[in-house]
């Protein structure tokens, strides 16, 4: 072990002192190229046969040492990705040379794929990067990866990178999508081209990939069209040029002819010859080319060029050329060389019918003219029918259906409806048919209350237009009519705010109040929240607000009805009557209206009385009348009063021993009882007579002064009022103390007069003032003082 270190040393040195151009050793083959686990044997031959030593390194195994030889094999195996193999000659002691073996170790790919990065086809004019992905290669140094366009290599991709060991890598191919890649198959190729050794064969390593067929979206090309086109009338379409513009998606194409869009399978006539513009688009983009377009007139005539016939009818119509020279012509089914051919029919029997007369120009150009023709039937029966049974409800929704039966053509045909005499709808049909078809039309409506009674009906028209020459044919089939029943609840009644009648002979049901209804509604009335009888007569007592209540099955309606219930008038009086004075009127009579009374006393008509007066009392007749009739009663008013004569209190004076007398008198129905109340002495006497009451003092003594109060009562009340006897002395100031009876009013003329006096002094201190301040100079002042004293008694007497 140690010897073998020992020469590894020295070998490693050796090989370093060996020059290139005396190296002996050579290798057959000179290099190996394979895959994983692969052997091959290589010879190691010398060019110098003197040596000490000559032996393989395989890996880290020596090979045998061979020492006679001039060549020594070795046995190379791909064992692992980075295998070595080296042939060593040592020449003499000194002198080591060797040479090592270039190895190959590669690995085919395990898959090769294209992707295109994005779904979906590709635009014209885009940029698009497609993605080869080698998984597990090696070397990858060697490896080149070789892009398809159908058939012709668009790109080589290689890779900077070195790896010994396999990898996965990715090729990508920039491209931008050109309208002729529609339709190409792209593919990537991954080769490993790797060298040859001598007398071997290269190996060309591919593995080829599933393709990927590109689509690419590209606005229209230049449209390839004839420039010039000749046509006949009624026989070209736009459609039938042969006009094509390359584009993916495949473009549509637009006519269009004097700024207006064409439809193209419509034939052009006489007048539209001219410039037409083709205009081929898609989402990309679009292309235009302008076709000069000559219209030929067909140089036929058909007489009738148009035709209205009932199915059965017979028609005929003549086709006739203006040519003067051409092939042929005729009816789809004859052919005749006449310059007119005559089509004819005793009953047309077909609904519809392609009848072209055609006629070949010398030219060889063939057109063709068709009669318009409209074969019509009237219908067999319209019938209109309610959906349901029973009358109709206001407020919902119904469908009266109107069937026609059997009429052609239904494009034509119009079905009105009619409410009375009003048009309210047209119906027409969406449909075409060239044969007699069954139609229904329907009429939605709401039912309103005013629909009650009104005439459903529904007609069939048929207005085909008029031919030349010929009147227009309107087909009118009309219904049984339908008479519409509508169910509605009562309307606003139709009543007086007020309504007045006599009692005993009104009744509820005579006011005329009605509401509107299908059915007729019922009316129930009410008074006070009572239900009332409505055929009963309504007294006195039921004047007032009753409410009508319509109802029906669909709802109900009410209104407030004011009733008065008017009556004669009565008395419902006394034959006596006892009022205090001033006492409110009696006996009112009732009746409404209010009746006028008319009071009448001792044969003549008196005021009314508003207030009894003591005068008043009597015998009366009344009588009472409003509108309907009069009454009368008589009566007797007794009218009560009291009244004291001279009510007022006042003071009596007398001297002392003197004698005085002093009354009360009181009046009244009944006479009233009059007496006094005093303290009672010995010289003081009540004398009373009827209504009158006298006090008589007889020798005045200081005893009898007081308050002395007379009364009088009967049923209507009392009155009373007091005299105040004062004693005066004779010592007394007499100016002052000594009053009678009828002086009374004095007495305040003298407690007046001294704050008179002194307001009048006042007053004239003022006003002298006030002139002294206003004018210049002097005034004599008379005060009136005087005057007005001499008419106030400083002195009085008592007639007592
Ligand atoms: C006719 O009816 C069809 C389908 O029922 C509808 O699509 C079309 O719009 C109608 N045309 C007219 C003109 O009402
Ligand atoms: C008062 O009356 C009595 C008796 O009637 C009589 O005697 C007397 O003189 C009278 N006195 C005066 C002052 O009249
Ligand atoms: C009361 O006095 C008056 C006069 O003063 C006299 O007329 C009258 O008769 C007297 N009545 C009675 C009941 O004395
Ligand atoms: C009159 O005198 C009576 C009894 O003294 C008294 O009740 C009444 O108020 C007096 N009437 C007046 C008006 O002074």
């Amino acid at each position: 072990m140690l010897g073998l270190l020992l020469l590894m040393a020295l070998l490693c040195d050796a090989n370093s002192t060996c020059p290139d151009d005396s190296n002996p050793l050579s290798l057959e083959p000179s290099s190996v190229t394979g895959e994983l686990g692969k052997s091959f044997l290589v010879n190691c031959t010398s060019s110098e046969v003197d040596f000490h030593q000559m032996y393989w390194k395989i890996g880290n195994n020596d090979s045998g040492i061979e020492e006679e030889k001039e060549f020594v094999a070795g046995s190379v195996t791909l064992s692992d990705w980075s295998v070595k193999a080296e042939c060593t000659i040592r020449l003499d002691e000194t002198l080591t040379c060797s040479k090592d073996l270039p190895i190959t170790v590669y690995k085919t790919p395990d898959s090769v794929s294209l992707s295109a990065p994005k779904y979906g086809p590709m635009v014209a004019g885009s940029d698009y990067v497609l993605s080869c992905d080698v998984i597990n290669v090696v070397p990858v140094q060697h490896l080149e990866v070789k892009w398809y366009r159908d058939d012709d290599m668009v790109d080589t991709h290689i890779f900077n990178k070195t790896s010994m060991t396999p990898v996965n890598v990715t090729a990508t191919l920039n491209l931008t999508a050109e309208r002729n890649y529609n339709g190409a198959v792209f593919r990537c190729e991954a080769e490993l081209p790797l060298g040859p050794g001598p007398g071997e064969s290269q190996p060309i390593l591919t593995a080829a990939t599933s393709n990927y067929i590109a689509v690419v979206l590209y606005k229209p090309q230049i449209p390839d069209c004839p420039d010039h086109y000749t046509g006949v009338e009624d026989a070209l379409t736009l459609d039938m040029l042969r006009c094509h513009a390359d584009g993916n998606p495949p473009p549509t194409v637009e006519w269009y002819y004097q700024g207006e869009q064409m439809n193209a399978s419509e034939p052009l006539i006489r007048t539209q010859s001219g410039m037409y513009t083709a205009r081929f688009q898609n989402s990309y983009g679009y292309s235009t080319k302008f076709i000069s377009i000559t219209i030929k007139d067909c140089p036929l005539t058909l007489s009738p060029a148009k035709a209205v016939v009932r199915f059965g009818d017979p028609v005929s119509f003549k086709c006739s050329t203006t040519a003067p020279t051409y092939i042929k012509m005729g009816w789809e089914t004859s052919s005749e060389r006449v310059p007119y051919v005559t089509w004819s029919v005793e009953s047309l029997a077909a609904w519809s019918m392609d009848l072209p007369c055609y006629v070949t120009l010398e030219d060889f150009t063939q057109c063709s003219k068709k009669p318009e023709i409209t074969v019509y039937k009237t219908p067999d029966s319209v019938s209109l029918s309610a959906p349901k049974h029973g009358p109709m409800v206001a407020g919902s929704d119904y469908v009266l259906s109107c069937d026609v039966i059997s009429v052609v053509p239904v494009q034509h045909l119009e079905v009105k409806w009619y409410r009375d005499d009003d048009m309210v709808d047209t119906h027409i049909f969406n449909k075409t048919s060239m044969t007699p078809v069954n139609v229904t039309a329907t009429l939605n409506l709401t039912a309103e209350r005013n629909y009650n009674g009104a005439v459903f009906r529904c007609e069939a028209e048929l207005p085909l237009g008029p031919g030349p020459g010929e009147s227009q044919p309107i087909l009118t089939a009309a219904t049984s009519n339908y008479i519409a029943v509508v169910l509605y609840k009562p309307q606003i009644p139709d009543c007086p705010d007020r309504y007045t009648g006599v009692e005993d002979a009104l009744t509820l049901d005579m006011l005329p109040c009605h509401a509107d209804g299908n059915p007729p509604p019922t009316v129930e009335w009410y008074y006070q929240g009572e239900q009332m009888n409505a055929s009963e007569p309504l007294i006195r007592t039921q004047s007032g607000m009753y409410t009508a209540r319509f109802h029906n099955n669909y709802g109900y309606s009410t209104t407030f009805v004011h009733v008065t219930v008017e009556y004669g008038p009565s008395f419902n009086c006394a034959a006596h009557y006892e009022v205090h004075e001033y006492g409110k009127p009696v006996c009112e009579p009732e009746g409404l209206p209010k009746p006028v009374t008319k009071w009448f006393k001792d044969g003549r008509e008196t005021r009314t009385p508003l207030r009894w007066t003591k005068q008043d009392t009597g015998s009366y007749s009344l009588t009472a009348s409003n509108t309907h009739g009069t009454a009368s009663h008589k009566l007797y008013v007794n009218v009560l009063y009291i009244q004291m004569f001279r009510e007022e209190n006042y003071t009596q004076g007398v001297f002392l021993g003197g004698n005085v007398t002093f009354g009360c008198h009181a009046e009244g129905n009944p006479t009233p009882e009059v007496y006094w109340s005093y303290s009672p002495e010995a010289n003081v006497m009540e004398s009373t007579g009827g209504s009158q009451s006298n006090i008589s003092v007889t020798g005045a003594t200081s005893t009898n002064a007081g308050v002395y109060v007379c009364f009088a009562t009967n049923r209507v009340g009392h009155v009373t009022k007091s005299v105040t006897l004062k004693i005066n002395d004779f010592n007394d100031d007499n100016t002052l103390n000594i009053y009678g009876e009828q002086h009374g009013g004095k007495i305040n003329s003298l407690i007046w007069l001294v704050p008179a006096l002194l307001i009048c002094a006042l007053v004239a201190i003022l006003l002298i003032l006030f002139t002294r301040r206003k004018r210049q100079g002097n005034y004599n002042f008379v005060p009136q003082r005087d005057k007005e004293g001499a008419d106030i008694p400083m002195t009085t007497t008592s007639d007592a």
